[in-house]
């Protein structure tokens, strides 16, 4: 199941870019002026909105306890992580300081928070038009928000046919587990993109695919460019 994202019409209505100062000398981070249109807040009771990245870090641990502990599937309407992200409306000042891009490299991922052994909290900059490798997850789930741009996600089934292909705006949320299937991300459009993605628990390492043949599976590093908004390569 797949929540369905910001229709085309808002979203250019809420997107406006602009340019932050280079962090470093790297590419500079590209931050969307702040709007009220989320998919997530419509949904949720206004009281009940989280607006912080804090106060969301704050309650990923129960979240994640909790689905494990009541066996409840990723992904599911009553997934209390899902839930979680669903009332989740972050403004770009809250995650701008992890957003750092690199040209040289398709994309980057930002550690924002982690317990180190329930989950971990990643920032995912894309450059234009760059994607995944095909990969699985060897972990209980993944769940993907779009915080900035287009996300297209191309899923595929155990035996890497491809089932699906679509593109998300902000405000959209997808998950996976390996039991599900595979996946590759990346950010069709032509200008940069940013998606947040939560995985309990922390892995360091995957399988990719380069094709759709299964036999040519690569283990990959999975390694963060930078942590708590600090560039650490
Ligand atoms: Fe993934």
């Amino acid at each position: 199941m797949i929540i369905k994202p910001l229709s085309r019409q808002l979203k250019a209505m809420a997107e406006t870019v602009v340019k932050a100062p280079s962090k470093m000398g790297m590419s500079p981070t590209v931050l969307l002026a702040p709007n009220n249109i989320s998919s997530t807040s419509s949904r949720v009771n206004a009281k009940d909105i989280i607006g912080s990245i804090h106060e969301f870090v704050a309650q990923i641990p129960h979240a994640v306890k909790q689905r494990k502990d009541d066996d409840i599937e990723p992904g599911a309407f009553n997934d209390p992580v899902t839930k979680l992200f669903r009332k989740t409306t972050l403004s770009p000042h809250d995650w701008h300081r992890y957003a750092w891009f690199d040209e040289s490299v398709p994309y980057t991922r930002n550690l924002i928070a982690t317990d180190r052994k329930t989950y971990t909290l990643l920032l995912l900059c894309w450059n234009a038009g760059q994607e995944s490798p095909i990969h699985d997850h060897p972990c209980d789930g993944c769940w993907l928000k779009v915080l900035q741009g287009d996300i297209r996600e191309v899923r595929y089934d155990t035996q890497l046919n491809c089932v699906s292909d679509e593109t998300f705006g902000e405000g959209a949320l997808s998950y996976i587990t390996d039991h599900d299937g595979y996946h590759k991300v990346g950010n069709p459009s032509n200008r940069p993109s940013v998606s947040l993605h939560l995985y309990a628990p922390p892995f360091q390492r995957c399988l990719s695919w380069r094709t759709q043949d299964k036999e040519q599976a690569c283990v990959s590093e999975c390694s963060n460019f930078s942590e708590y908004g600090f560039k650490v390569r």
